[in-house]
């Protein structure tokens, strides 16, 4: 046998087993290979089958609860991703890619016609409560403009749902520097 190299590995494998194992009667038949745990390794295994489930079961959750949002949070990644695609499908191409707003925007203009304003911390959208902002994209800008005056920002009621329109309002709001978050949270509760 000491000849055979094959058998000499095997013989090493048996006498390892035999260590793991204290004489090997727990599982004499048991081949040694990636699947071969000891005693505590099914628990093992089972506590990874768990951990995966409840991961998975987890962030199924936060999906559902940032379809069921009631508010813009945006410490909430899956809020903020979601707003993120909303924003870039139906916001960009007017406010640009970087929350910037277009050109000018700044001017006075008495007839309406503004372009597109930053929502960055740079624009006046953070001087707006959380409501106001979900109304405004709701609803569009028109009904919130004194008469006479033409407000370009349209309505999103017929292509978002109210999920969508927090879950872009959180998208906004992670642009923002924590100091003016902080007092457009406070705008909230007056
Ligand atoms: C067709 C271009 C256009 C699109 C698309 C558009 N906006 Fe606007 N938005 C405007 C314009 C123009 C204004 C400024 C209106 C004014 O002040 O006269 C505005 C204003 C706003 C304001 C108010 C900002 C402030 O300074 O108070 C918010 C909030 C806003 N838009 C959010 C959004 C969001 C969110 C989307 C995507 C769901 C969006 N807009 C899509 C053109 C657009």
């Amino acid at each position: 046998m000491a000849s055979d190299p094959y058998k000499r590995r095997l013989a090493r494998l048996e006498a390892r087993r035999e260590v793991l194992h204290g004489g090997g009667g727990d599982n004499p038949d048991g081949r040694l290979g990636p699947f071969r745990m000891g005693r505590g390794g099914g628990f093992l295994l089972v506590g990874a089958i768990i951990a995966a489930i409840v991961t998975i079961g987890s962030i199924a959750w936060d999906k559902q609860a940032v379809k069921l949002a009631t508010g813009p949070n945006p410490e909430d990644a899956h809020q903020v991703q979601l707003g993120r695609s909303v924003y870039f499908a139906h916001c960009a191409y007017c406010h640009g890619d970087s929350l910037e707003g277009k050109a000018d925007w700044q001017l006075t203009y008495a007839r309406g016609g503004r372009p597109p304003t930053p929502l960055d911390a740079e624009g006046g959208a953070s001087l707006r409560s959380d409501q106001a902002l979900f109304d405004i994209v709701k609803q569009g800008g028109q009904p919130f403009s004194p008469s006479g005056y033409r407000n370009d920002m349209p309505a999103f009621a017929q292509k978002l749902s109210d999920a969508e329109i927090w879950a872009v309002i959180a998208y906004m709001q992670k642009s923002w520097p924590v100091d003016i978050l902080a007092e457009q949270k406070a705008l909230n509760r007056r």
